[in-house]
C-alpha cells in the first residue's frame, strides 16, 4: 500500500474544519504542517499561534511569515496564552505522554464544539524512531497511552490514521456537540 503525504489528511479536511467551525489554529512543533497551517490561516482569516522550543524553528517559521511564534517548551507558553478558542490544531512536540496529556487537556478547553486536534505519534514508537534529537530528556515514545484515554472520553470522537502522517499514527480528537447526541441512553 502506497504511503500519503505527512499531512495530507489536514490538507484534505481544513477547509471543512474551518468552513464549519470558528476559531484560531494553533500547532506544537514548527516544521512542514506550518506551512499547510499558514495557508489556512490566510485563506480562512485566522490567527496561527506556533509552539516551538527550537530557536531555528522558530527563526524559520519567523521568515515564513503569518504566524504568531512562542519560543519556549509548550508547557511554559501556555501559561501565558491569552484565552483563546481553537478551531484546529496538531500537536507534535515533544513525543511523550506526560507533556502530551497536559498540552492535549490545555487545547481540549479552548477547542470549539466540531474542532479537531490532530495528534501525531499515536502509536506505540519504536526505539529506532524516536531516536533524535527531542527526545534527550528521558522516555518518550507513549503518546499512544493519552489517545486511549481520550478514545475512552465519551465527550471527545477520535479517529487514528495508519497510513500517513510517517506511518507515526496520527489520530483526529473532536469535541462533539452535546446538542445533537447520536447516541441513545
Ligand atoms: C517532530 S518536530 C515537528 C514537526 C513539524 N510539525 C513538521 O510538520 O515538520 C517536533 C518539534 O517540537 C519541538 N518540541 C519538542 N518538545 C517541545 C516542547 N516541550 N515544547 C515546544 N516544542 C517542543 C522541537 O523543537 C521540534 O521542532
Amino acid at each position: 500500500m502506497e504511503e500519503l503525504p505527512l499531512w495530507i489528511i489536514i490538507e484534505q479536511l481544513g477547509s471543512a474544519i474551518l468552513t464549519h467551525v470558528k476559531g484560531d489554529i494553533f500547532e506544537i512543533g514548527i516544521g512542514f504542517s506550518t506551512v499547510v497551517f499558514k495557508k489556512f490561516a490566510e485563506e480562512f482569516n485566522r490567527d496561527l499561534y506556533c509552539l516551538d522550543q527550537g530557536r531555528g524553528r522558530c527563526r524559520w517559521a519567523r521568515e515564513l511569515g503569518g504566524c504568531k511564534i512562542f519560543h519556549a517548551r509548550s508547557l511554559k507558553t501556555i501559561r501565558t496564552l491569552p484565552e483563546l478558542s481553537f478551531a484546529m490544531g496538531l500537536v507534535d512536540g515533544r513525543h511523550e505522554a506526560n507533556t502530551v496529556r497536559q498540552e492535549m487537556y490545555y487545547f481540549l478547553d479552548r477547542l470549539a464544539i466540531g474542532g479537531i486536534i490532530f495528534m501525531h505519534d499515536t502509536y506505540p514508537l519504536t526505539d529506532k524512531k524516536m531516536r533524535n534529537k527531542d527526545h534527550k530528556r528521558g522516555p518518550a515514545g507513549d503518546v499512544y497511552r493519552v489517545r486511549q484515554e481520550l478514545e475512552s472520553n465519551k465527550t471527545l470522537q477520535t479517529f487514528t490514521w495508519p497510513y500517513t502522517a510517517a506511518y507515526c499514527g496520527l489520530t483526529m480528537v473532536m469535541k462533539k456537540d452535546p446538542n445533537r447526541p447520536y447516541w441513545r441512553k
